[in-house]
Formats: C-alpha cells, structure tokens, sequence
C-alpha cells in the first residue's frame, strides 16, 4: 500500500545519510519528492535521477536551509513546480563538536543557524501554502542528545532540543488547521556524520544499545512515512525517539 500517494514532500538536506533514506521511502510510497543539499551536487543528481525511476516527480535544489531568504525562495519555486507543499522534513543539521572550555563562538552560532534557525526558516517559508490547503505535516530531526544532552555538543544539543520546544508551539498554533508538527530523535543512526567517529567508541555505544545495534536511515525513514501520512492524522507535537531503546 503506497501511504503518500500524491502528496508533495519537500525534505532538507537529502544528499546522504537519514535524508536521502528518507526521500527514497517517501518515493517508494508514491510522493513527490523536492529536496535539498548544501554542496553535494553529484550525489544530489544521481538520487533526482533514481527518485524519478520511480515514477514520481523528484527535483533537487541547492540551498542553503540557513539562509531566510533562501528558505522562501524554494518554498515559492517547490509550489511553482510542483503544485503544493503537504509534507515538510526538516532534516539537514550538522556538528561541530568540542568541550565547552574550547568551543569557539562561530561554532556555536553556525550549528544554532543551519540545525535550528533552519527549521524556523522552512517552517515560514511553507505556513501559508499549509493554511491555504488546510493540512500539512511537518516532521523535525533532533536527536537523543537534544533530549538528554551530551558532552562535547552543548551547541548541538541546545540546537536539537530548541527544534522540540519550537515544534510543540508550532503544533499549538496550527492544530486547529490541520497542520501536525512533531519531532523524530534519532539515537546513533551510521551515516557519514558518524563515519568520522572513532572505531572503538562506535563498538562501545552499539554494545550499549538494548537493541545491539547502530541505526540505519530506514529506520528514521519508516517513523517518517507514518508521521506523514494520514495514519498519524491523530499525532501532533509528540517527539518520537528512534533509538534502538539507547534512552530507556
Ligand atoms: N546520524 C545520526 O546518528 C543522527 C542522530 C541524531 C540526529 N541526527 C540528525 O539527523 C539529520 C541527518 O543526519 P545525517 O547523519 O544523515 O547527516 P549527514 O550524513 O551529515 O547529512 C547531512 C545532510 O544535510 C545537508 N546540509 C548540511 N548543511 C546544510 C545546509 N546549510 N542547508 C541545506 N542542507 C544542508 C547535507 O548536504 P551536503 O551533502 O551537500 O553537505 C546533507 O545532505 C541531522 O539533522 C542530524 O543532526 C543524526
């Protein structure tokens, strides 16, 4: 059974890793599929060119989810393109980790911009297509860490737990629209991002895991096609954690 048949997704920063598992799930169940990237563009042509074998429309856009202006812009182009925006995933996010004692004040303001004020730059930038159509679902990737904090990453972690205080207000303000917004927290998911890690430390934290084991981008993506489709129409501003049970 297709569960987004129809509808149009737009999802941030789908070049690799959770993203594009996302898009290629979204696609897989019949939506049309705007994303974006930063500077991956080789790997955004070939999903575009995968995504479309499937039958349904895929473009992707190289923006910047920072950037206010931008947000707009490919919001505007994404409505022109393809005819209206139901679905929004706020995806792209980055690190730049380090002990507070050494974390410089550019590392903290650019992983609050692209993590946080990115979601606040998506959100405007579709509110008032989802208002005019009366629906919408808007899905944010925080994390574990947002919701528990971390060592190392107080400007991520603020960033991630930001995105779950903006999104319940958000679910709040647009519920009696029809518009859902709520949160996934990944655990640890083996992307790119967590390909720098180091080999012993990835070792320890599947050990720790009551599942036993890292994540992977289907996993978010298959909490991400239920929270889109209609079988979610009931759920809003809920944080869903996908992480293998680390935070029980
Ligand atoms: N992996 C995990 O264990 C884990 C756990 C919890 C939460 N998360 C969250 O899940 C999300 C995806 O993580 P991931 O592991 O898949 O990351 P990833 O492999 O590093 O991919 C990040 C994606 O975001 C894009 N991006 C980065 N900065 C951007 C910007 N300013 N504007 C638009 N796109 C931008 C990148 O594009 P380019 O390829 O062009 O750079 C890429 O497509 C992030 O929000 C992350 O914080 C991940």
């Amino acid at each position: 059974m297709k569960l987004l048949q129809g509808k149009t997704a737009i999802i941030t920063g789908a070049s690799r890793g959770i993203g594009k598992g996302i898009a290629q799930a979204f696609a897989e169940h019949g939506a049309n599929v705007a994303f974006t990237y930063s500077s991956s563009a080789e790997s955004a042509n070939a999903l575009e060119t995968e995504l479309n074998t499937l039958g349904i429309k895929a473009k992707g856009y190289q923006s910047n989810a920072a950037d206010f202006d931008a947000a707009q812009k490919l919001a505007e182009e994404v409505l022109a393109e393809f005819g209206s925006i139901d679905i929004l995933v706020n995806n792209a996010g980055i690190t730049k980790d380090n002990l507070l004692m050494r974390m410089g004040e550019d590392d903290f303001d650019k992983v609050i911009e692209v993590n946080l004020k990115s979601v606040f730059n998506m959100t405007k930038a579709v509110q008032r297509t989802m208002l005019k159509q009366r629906k919408g679902s808007i899905i944010n990737m925080s994390s574990v860490v947002g919701v528990k904090g971390n060592a190392g990453q107080a400007n991520y972690a603020a960033s991630k737990a930001g995105i779950i205080g903006f999104s319940k207000s958000v679910a709040l303000e647009l519920g009696s629209r029809n518009i859902r917004s709520n949160v996934i927290a990944p655990g640890f998911i083996e992307t790119e991002m967590t390909a720098k890690l180091d080999e012993n430390t990835v070792k320890s934290w599947r050990e720790a895991i009551p599942l036993k084991r890292g994540g992977t981008p289907e996993d978010i993506a298959n909490v991400c096609v239920f929270l889109a489709s209609d079988l979610s129409a009931y759920v809003t501003g809920q944080t869903i954690n996908v992480d293998g049970g680390m935070l029980t």
